[in-house]
């Protein structure tokens, strides 16, 4: 089954340099068989390296860690190629159980912005590189390079992606959009022995997108709501949706394709 996660498997994961892509990085790789390769990617080689340190000390026998430093709003399918074939330098794709893929790089955009204030459409389009387009390209070349590999591909989307909240026209758009591609991703495949696929919400968590909603939102029910979260530190963690995040993987209940929310029952 595609979903038991202690597998040979193949784990790339997006914005893995902090906030939720890290500690999901982090903990799924513990989870898996020791002979893994989990490949990070986001700008901050900081970042990159403090998560590969943490997945180190869980001192995983064989387990190869590659990071890659990389602008997901400027970035080609032929860069994607380039880290995949890097990647891949000490061992086939067919040598893996399970190729994972975690599309978790995210922003927000300009939330200080209503609907009808940017007309600009490089500023759009650097946002749809960055939050859709890259993940669609890298997902294809991730599809390419596991050909025959039974395949786990896992969207970060939002509540956003299904419900309109103010101030955040570029992020509603974006997660709606990037869900939907991998809906029909999963409409297209839907041998669940190839592939499974989970739009996954982690609910409002403590992570540097959130301080900056409630930092320059012009939605300032929003913005007061993370602040009272903040106040009274009960503003979900990274670590509290990972735990969820692998149980709902460990539960195996969705169907390929679905949406669920960290507060689903
Ligand atoms: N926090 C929430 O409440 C919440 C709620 C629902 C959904 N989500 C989703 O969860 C995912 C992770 O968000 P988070 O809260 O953990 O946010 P975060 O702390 O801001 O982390 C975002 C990650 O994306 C990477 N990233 C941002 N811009 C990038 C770029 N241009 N190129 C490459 N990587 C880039 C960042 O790395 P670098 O800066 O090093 O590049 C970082 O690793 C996002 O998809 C977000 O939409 C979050």
């Amino acid at each position: 089954m595609v979903l038991d996660l202690e597998k040979r498997t193949f784990l790339l994961v997006t914005g893995a340099s902090r906030g939720i892509g890290q500690r999901m990085a982090v903990e799924v790789t513990a989870k898996l068989k020791s002979s893994s390769f989990v490949v990070l990617l986001a700008r901050s080689e900081t970042g990159l390296a403090q998560t590969k340190a943490e997945i180190e000390a869980l001192q995983l026998k064989d387990l190869k860690v590659y990071t890659f430093s990389i602008d997901l709003s400027t970035a080609t399918a032929t860069q994607f190629q380039e880290i995949l074939t890097k990647s891949l330098k000490d061992a086939k794709a067919k040598d893996f159980e399970r190729a994972f893929i975690i599309h978790n790089a995210g922003s927000v955009g300009d939330v200080s912005k209503g609907a009808v204030d940017v007309a600009d459409t490089n500023i759009w389009q650097q946002y749809y590189h960055m939050n859709v387009f890259s993940a669609i390209s890298l997902n294809c070349e991730f599809f390419r390079a596991f050909t025959g590999v039974p395949k786990l591909v896992v969207n970060i989307t939002s509540k956003c992606g299904i419900e309109p909240f103010a101030s955040m026209s570029f992020y509603c758009s974006g997660k709606a959009a990037k869900e939907m591609y991998f809906r029909v991703l999963a409409n297209e495949q839907p041998n669940v022995e190839e592939l499974v696929v989970l739009n996954y919400a982690p609910g409002a968590i403590d992570t540097q997108m959130t301080v900056l909603v409630q930092r320059d939102s012009i939605n300032k029910e929003l913005a007061d709501f993370f602040k009272m979260q903040r106040d009274t530190k009960t503003m979900l963690t990274t670590e509290q949706t990972t735990k969820k995040f692998l149980q709902v993987l460990q539960e195996q209940k969705f169907k390929s394709g679905d949406h669920v929310d960290y507060w689903d029952e």
